[in-house]
């Protein structure tokens, strides 16, 4: 969480800064603060709320100088105030900060001591004039020192007074590049925010300091020695990190997976079969595992438990599911013929970061599917699958959900031939569905409109249940956080067999239930779920498969989809949830983009 931005060249730092903390806003947006250095005199605008409310300030009381460094925070210690909106500092040294130190409080303690004063309640604070308190007129020097008494998760943009035109960047546990730019270079949690000044950069690793001027980027590790490391570039133009005419990032990301599911799917496809060669996966490598452990948070875990079910009923593997933050302090059993799989789109999600440091602590093969190039989960894991969905702006995860899925059917594919589930011919038909479910998606899509129309109902609701069985249920879990956390309509998921074991006393007269119903097999089942609710006054929005006999008495609105094989049906099914989510929460009026409390990348734990 928290973004950002760093500047130091020969143009006016404070527009370069507000429209690199304007691309970054999606990582949090609790407060937004801009330092900018005018021959070594600080001088800085801090506002809580919107970044709206930064540039207002700053259009007031333009800030002059050609180096600086700009933050916009998702709080964690101390609420969302202006004092405690970055950059933190003393007259000597500032700085921003993304992560948590963990041990604000002793550090608090002995610069109390020491006759330091502190303005705000943040962590951050503490840290900045804890390097403060280590400098003695060298900035290598004292951030050497600093982090050997800061503990927790950081990367940190620092200034030095005396230092005027250069940045110093840091990183532990939490992501930060800098970008090589002509006469001017930049520091930035993520690449988005520089895209459209440069497009190469170097990824800081963890314990290496860049220290960036006008001239140069130069790399040193804390033990003194410089460092040299490839140049990347991005693939992507700024275009593609814009709007592109439509009203949100998220509607225009929900338009994007068909081309987002070419892109990942097609290049992974040689001669009818799926081929990890252009991954780098050696030849045999899925037929050495007996069982699958995905770990992974929010959106990227209900892509898992899609992955489970696909998996383990064409490979018959056992494939576990867990999410991040329990999985890594729950001592999980893990043989050594276990594949963990980590699912990220960001890849810089502390928890499952963290997981995939367990996972390699105990020996076990690991494997990353990311979107993001370069990110810290793909960095340290053994082998990554990049999925090729481009950003991803909006908070809630749209695309980035139908790439991952994407990939799990295809290791489901391997893995049903490595392990004798599968003939040559099934792998192949199924690798042909799957290049399908491109125009499955442009199918779902061309029911905007009417699903538009047919949520009316469902706008003033107060709390709403989805229902599903099977790979429906994973279905069911996606399609209630979509709408939960960008409607803020209260919504569960529920296997739809276990209302009746307690939730059921919840449905009472006009309570919404939206039930998936994308599984032919199932169809029976959940329409005699369906009716229980029914007849406790639910009113009831059915999706199904066009041609299913779903009749009035049972569902109040059908959505009918396209006829498609059961397996494959998740690709147009999540698709006509995540527009659901989105027409709901726009016509409640929902700043659909950015969600109250939330942020799109979470690398605090
Ligand atoms: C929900 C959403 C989150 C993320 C989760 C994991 O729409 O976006 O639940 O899926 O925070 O993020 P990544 O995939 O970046 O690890």
């Amino acid at each position: 969480m928290c973004g950002i931005i760093g500047y130091s060249g020969h143009r006016e730092a404070c527009p370069i800064l507000l429209d690199g903390l304007e691309r970054l806003e999606y990582r949090g947006y609790d407060s937004a603060g801009i330092l900018v250095s005018d021959n070594g005199m600080f001088h800085t605008a801090k506002r809580s709320g919107r970044l709206s409310n930064l540039r207002r300030a700053v259009e007031e009381h333009p800030l002059r100088g050609c180096c600086g460094m700009g933050h916009t925070r998702w709080a964690t210690h101390g609420g969302p105030t202006d004092e405690n909106a970055h950059p933190h500092g003393t007259e000597r040294v500032m700085l921003v900060h993304n992560g948590i130190i963990e041990n604000y409080l002793s550090l608090r303690e002995l610069l109390l001591e020491q006759g330091y004063s502190f303005q705000s309640q943040t962590d951050t604070e503490i840290a900045a004039c804890y390097l403060d308190y280590c400098y003695h007129g060298d900035p290598i020097d004292a951030i050497r020192e600093a982090l050997n008494g800061i503990e927790g998760a950081y990367a940190f943009v620092i200034m030095f007074s005396d230092h005027p035109n250069t940045l110093y960047a840091v990183r532990k546990d939490g992501p930060l590049l800098a970008a090589l730019g002509n006469g001017e270079n930049f520091v930035a949690s993520d690449v988005t925010a520089v895209i459209r000044y440069t497009n190469r950069y170097l990824v800081l690793d963890e314990g290496e300091i860049a220290i960036v001027t006008p001239e140069r980027i130069r790399l040193i590790g804390l033990d003194g020695c410089e460092h040299h490391k490839e140049i990347q570039t991005v693939t992507w133009d700024v275009e593609q990190a814009q709007k592109d005419g439509y009203e949100h990032f998220m509607l225009k990301e929900i338009h994007e997976q068909p081309d987002a599911l070419r892109h990942t799917v097609s290049p992974r496809v040689k001669n009818g079969l799926p081929d990890w060669t252009g991954d780098g996966l050696p030849q045999d490598f899925f037929a050495r595992f007996n069982r699958i452990q995905i770990v992974a948070c929010g959106t990227a875990m209900h892509a898992g438990m899609i992955g489970k079910s696909v998996m383990e009923k064409l490979a018959r593997i056992p494939v576990e599911v867990d999410i991040a933050s329990e999985f890594r302090y729950r001592d999980p059993i893990l043989t050594e013929d276990t594949l963990v799989i980590i699912v990220s789109q960001s890849g810089e999600t502390a928890d499952s970061l963290a997981a995939l440091r367990l996972a390699k602590a105990r020996g076990l093969a690991t494997l990353a599917i990311v979107n993001v190039a370069g990110s810290s989960i793909a960095r340290e894991a053994d082998y990554v699958l990049y999925t090729f969905a481009g950003p991803e702006i909006s908070v809630a995860s749209t695309k980035a959900y139908s790439v991952q899925i994407s990939l799990l059917y295809m290791i489901a594919f391997t893995l049903g031939r490595a392990r004798g589930t599968l003939s040559e011919e099934q792998e192949r038909s199924l690798t042909a569905q799957l290049l399908s479910c491109e125009k499955a998606v442009r199918d779902a899509l061309a029911l905007q409109d009417q699903i538009e129309a047919s949520v009316r109902p469902l706008v003033d609701a107060e709390h709403l249940f989805f229902l599903g069985r099977g790979i429906d249920y994973a279905l069911a879990c996606e399609g209630s956080l979509k709408l939960k956390e960008i409607s803020y309509i209260h919504c569960e998921a529920y296997a739809a067999g276990e209302l009746k074991h307690g939730t059921i006393s919840l449905i009472t007269e006009g309570t919404p239930v939206i039930a998936l119903c994308t599984q032919t097999a199932l169809l029976p089942k959940m329409l005699s779920n369906i009716k229980e609710t029914t007849a406790r006054g639910a009113s009831v929005f059915v999706i199904a498969k066009q041609g299913e006999t779903i009749s009035g008495d049972v569902a109040d609105t059908v959505l009918p989809l396209q006829d498609f094989d059961d397996l494959f049906m998740p690709f147009p099914a999540v698709t006509v949830l995540q527009l659901i989510a989105y027409f709901v929460a726009r016509a409640r009026g929902c700043d659909i983009d950015k969600p109250r409390n939330l942020a799109k990348s979470v690398t605090v734990e």
